[in-house]
């Protein structure tokens, strides 16, 4: 069963306070919307304070990102055990991770084994670059990240996936609908060769990459688009709340 899902990815955006001004603007509304999972990635420091103000609610909390290990000297790292506490999802993998902090596709297979691990469910994140988009490389690029990301992992229980073109991330330049429900389905192919169908027909992938609330019915139409993980335009508390609504309307559970 694939129930949709709209994850908003705050990335380094918002203090403290701004965090907890923009959770008691949105998430009274946000709370409302059903048949959807709603889910908020603020910073790591905000995940405490905006813990609590969600406690009860049916908003679901993400972390942006962990280190594999699980606890240790690894300054400045946060644990799979310390999120679990807080959090029920990690983004892993983001572009912006790999493409400004050099992680490779070993190192996110690491992180996607550590979240499984501590309960965690992982929103991994693949996506091409301009320049492999612009060559006709996409499926050879996606399949090779779906693949590293996924190397030694049996069980990708909870597991959620987002196509995020990295050409399409804060440009303004979205994917088309058509665009990224064929990539997509090629995504869910690609994982029914690693895992069973079972598991790949309950699989979620979102979209990700200039979504806003003028384009998202485009995306949440195609058949193989689960959801989106939206940047931005989760940062405004209106035009987030107008982008679940659409998709729990557009939407039904598959
Ligand atoms: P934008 O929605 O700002 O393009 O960011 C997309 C993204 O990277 C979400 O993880």
């Amino acid at each position: 069963m694939r129930i949709p899902m709209i994850a908003g990815n705050w990335k380094m955006n918002t203090t403290v306070s701004e965090a907890i001004k923009l959770v008691n603007e949105m998430c009274p509304e946000l709370d409302k919307i059903n048949n959807i999972d709603k889910v908020i990635c603020p910073p790591f420091i905000s995940l405490v304070p905006v813990s609590e103000l969600i406690k009860g609610s049916s908003i679901k909390l993400g972390a942006q990102n962990l280190y594999f290990e699980e606890k240790g000297a690894y300054t400045g790292e946060i644990s799979p055990p310390m999120l679990a506490d807080l959090c029920e999802l990690v983004i892993i993998g983001h572009s912006e991770r790999r493409h400004y902090f050099g992680e490779t596709g070993e190192m996110v297979s690491k992180k996607v084994l550590a979240a499984l691990g501590a309960g965690l469910k992982p929103i991994l994140c693949i996506g091409e670059r301009l320049d492999d988009y612009e060559a006709g490389r996409t499926e050879e690029v996606v399949t090779e990240q779906l693949s590293s990301s996924l190397a030694g992992i049996a069980h990708p229980d909870g597991l959620v996936i987002a196509y995020e073109p990295v050409w399409a991330i804060g440009t303004g330049r979205a994917a088309t609908g058509e665009q990224a429900n064929e990539t997509i389905g090629l995504i869910r192919r690609s994982t029914a060769k690693l895992y069973s169908d079972e598991i790949t027909r309950d699989l979620r992938i979102l979209y990700g990459g200039s979504v806003t609330a003028d384009n998202i019915a485009e995306f949440i139409q195609q058949p193989e688009i689960d959801g989106a993980l939206v940047g931005g335009a989760s940062l405004k508390a209106a035009e987030f709340l107008s982008i679940v609504r659409q998709t729990s309307e557009i939407r039904q559970v598959r």
